[in-house]
C-alpha cells in the first residue's frame, strides 16, 4: 500500500483525451479519480483503467450540475482527505455559425461547459487542494482560444469562425491568469495546456494528433516540480501566445 498516494482528478476522463490523461497520470502511480457525467461510461473507463495497471474510481460529476460537483468535493474529502491533481479536460464543441449569426443560446450552452464548468470545479476543489503539499490544476485550453494567433491574419485557423467554442477558451485562459495569481505563494500551481488536434469524437476523429499524444502537455504540468512557474499556457513545444 503506497502512504499518502497523489490523488487526481480528471473531469470529462471516460474517454478522449481526458481518458488518457488519466491513464498517463496512473501509469506514474497517481491514484486516479474518474470524473464523468454517465456512470455506465464512468465505469466502464475505471474498469479499463484498472485492468492497466492504474488504481482508479469513479466519480459522479457533471460540471453543469453544481449538486454533483459538491457532492464529489464532499466525498474526496471524506475519502481522501484532500486533492493534489485537477485536470479540468470536460468540455463541449457545438456547430456554430459565424459570430454574426450565432445564436446567443449555443453560446451559452459553450460556455456552461467549458467556461462556468471549470470555475464550479475549480472554486470547489479548492480547498480540497490547499490540503495538498504540491496542488497543481491543469486546465484543458487550445490554440483556438489564443487572441495572440487569432488576431495574427497570416494564423492559419483565423478563417476558423467560431467565437463561441474558441472565446470560452480565452475565457478558460483568463481564469487561469487569475487563480494562479490569487493562489501565488501557496503551493498550488494553475496552467492551461493545448493538447493540438487530436483525434477524438470532439473532432470526429480528423485530428492530425492521437490523444495519448495529447495528453502529454497536460500530464507534464499536473506533475511540474515547485520551482517551475505558475500560471502559464503551454504545448508540447513551450509556451503558447495567449
Ligand atoms: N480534440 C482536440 O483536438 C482538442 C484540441 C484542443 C483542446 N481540446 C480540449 O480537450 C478537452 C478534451 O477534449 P476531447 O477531444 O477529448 O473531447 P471528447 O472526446 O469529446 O471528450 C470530452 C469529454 O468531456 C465530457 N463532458 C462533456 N460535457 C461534460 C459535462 N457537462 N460534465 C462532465 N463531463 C462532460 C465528455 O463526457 P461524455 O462522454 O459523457 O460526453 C467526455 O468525457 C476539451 O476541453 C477540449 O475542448 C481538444
Amino acid at each position: 500500500m503506497v502512504v499518502n498516494p497523489t490523488i487526481a482528478l480528471v473531469t470529462g476522463a471516460n474517454k478522449g483525451i481526458g481518458f488518457e490523461i488519466a491513464r498517463q497520470l496512473g501509469e506514474r502511480g497517481i491514484t486516479v479519480l474518474v470524473g464523468a457525467r454517465n456512470e455506465k461510461r464512468g465505469e466502464e473507463a475505471v474498469q479499463k483503467l484498472i485492468a492497466q495497471g492504474v488504481n482508479a474510481y469513479f466519480v459522479p460529476l457533471d460540471v453543469t450540475d453544481q449538486q454533483t460537483i459538491d457532492d464529489a468535493a464532499a466525498h474526496i474529502l471524506t475519502t481522501f482527505g484532500k486533492l493534489d491533481i485537477l485536470i479540468n479536460n470536460a468540455g463541449i464543441f457545438l456547430q456554430e455559425s459565424p459570430p454574426s449569426s450565432l445564436d446567443v443560446e449555443t453560446m451559452k450552452a459553450v460556455y456552461d461547459t467549458n467556461v462556468f464548468g471549470v470555475f464550479r470545479v475549480t472554486k470547489a476543489m479548492i480547498p480540497l487542494l490547499r490540503r495538498s503539499e504540491s496542488g497543481r490544476i491543469v486546465n484543458m485550453s487550445s490554440s483556438l482560444g489564443s487572441l495572440g494567433l487569432n488576431s495574427d491574419p497570416n494564423f492559419e485557423l483565423a478563417s476558423f469562425l467560431v467565437l463561441g467554442y474558441n472565446s470560452s477558451k480565452t475565457a478558460v485562459n483568463a481564469m487561469t491568469v487569475f487563480f494562479a495569481n490569487e493562489l501565488r505563494g501557496t503551493s498550488i500551481k494553475v496552467s492551461s495546456a493545448d493538447p493540438g488536434y487530436c483525434a477524438t469524437s470532439m473532432t470526429n476523429y480528423s485530428g492530425s494528433r492521437s490523444p495519448q499524444e495529447g495528453a502529454q502537455t497536460a500530464v507534464r504540468l499536473a506533475t511540474l516540480p515547485s520551482e517551475e512557474a505558475t500560471g502559464g499556457f503551454y504545448n508540447e513545444n513551450g509556451v503558447v501566445s495567449w
